[in-house]
């Protein structure tokens, strides 16, 4: 992959507009880990966007780079090469201030590492992005949001006193009540049953099809894909395939298993 085009993508003064239907822009993203021989190409050269009102599932093979470029799509690293905008803001232009800034304002997060505090009750947690914008939301706000993911009537329970599903749909609660243009979710119903998987997809989607927010999930399950409107599927660090539209579990699995089962391909012993 050649080195990132830097002329592609508009630069933000901040508060002009910049005319894109792309939420989130990707342009020959490299991300690189430790030197010699512990040196690990996470990303390989990844140019995509993720257009504003859809839903996109990415998936591929275990250690294929999708945490990382959620993390590097959402801010929370910075790439070795390559360029991330959202919302029109190139985020390499952006200070660690600022890049907090725009992440509390713009990003929502469903990350089982980035999970609830655990001195919180469920109502606290969810108004705590909002909180740490120094705004203290109506307390009518943090009650539908909880609403919205069927907890309202666990609003002042701590999370050990929750179940895993229930601390994720909090964390769905969170990522909704700041609006954010994005969502960035890695593996959020991994730990869950399938009925509380089908309540966090629903969510997720409702985000897309009520709000107009753009998702962007990653998953190892087909059934999970098949909320999507477009999956990307990555092997070593590169996009090597992509579907858009007529999305169904049956199809995603039928074409991870011919890429498993393509000749001189990824590993053979790659695990989804
Ligand atoms: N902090 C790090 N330091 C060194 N190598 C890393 C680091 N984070 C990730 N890697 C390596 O980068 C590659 C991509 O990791 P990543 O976590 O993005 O994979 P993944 O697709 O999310 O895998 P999984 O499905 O297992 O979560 C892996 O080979 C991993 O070992
Ligand atoms: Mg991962």
């Amino acid at each position: 992959m050649s080195a990132p085009a830097r002329r592609a993508t508009p630069r933000s003064t901040g508060t002009v507009a910049v005319m894109t239907t792309h939420t989130v822009s990707l342009t020959g993203l490299r991300a690189v880990y430790g030197t010699g021989t512990r040196r690990v190409t996470a990303l390989d050269g990844v140019t995509t966007g993720f257009a504003t009102g859809t839903f996109t599932a990415v998936m591929g093979p275990s250690g294929s780079g999708k945490s990382t470029l959620l993390h590097c799509a959402a801010g929370l690293d910075r790439p070795t090469e390559g360029t991330v905008t959202i919302d029109g803001t190139r985020l390499d232009d952006l200070g660690e201030d600022e890049l907090t800034r725009l992440r509390r304002d713009r990003i929502g997060f469903v990350f089982q590492a980035f999970n609830l505090v655990s001195t919180l009750t469920a109502a606290q947690n969810v108004e705590l992005p909002l909180r740490l914008a120094g705004r203290r939301p109506p307390a009518r706000d943090v009650v539908s949001a909880l609403d919205a993911v069927g907890l309202a009537d666990r609003a002042g329970h701590r999370p050990s006193e929750l179940s895993g599903g229930e601390q994720q749909r909090v964390a769905v609660a969170r990522a909704l009540i700041t609006r954010p243009a994005v969502v960035f979710a890695d593996e959020p119903t991994g730990a869950l049953d399938s009925a509380a998987s089908r309540q966090v997809l629903r969510l997720l989607r409702a985000l897309v099809d009520d709000h107009g927010q753009t998702v962007v999930m990653v998953t190892h399950d087909p059934a999970a894909a098949a909320y999507a409107d477009r999956v990307l599927l990555l092997a070593d660090g590169r996009v090597v395939d992509e579907l858009e539209g007529g999305i169904t579990a049956a199809v995603v699995a039928a074409r991870i298993a011919e890429r498993e089962t393509a000749p001189a391909e990824t590993a053979a012993e790659s695990s989804w």
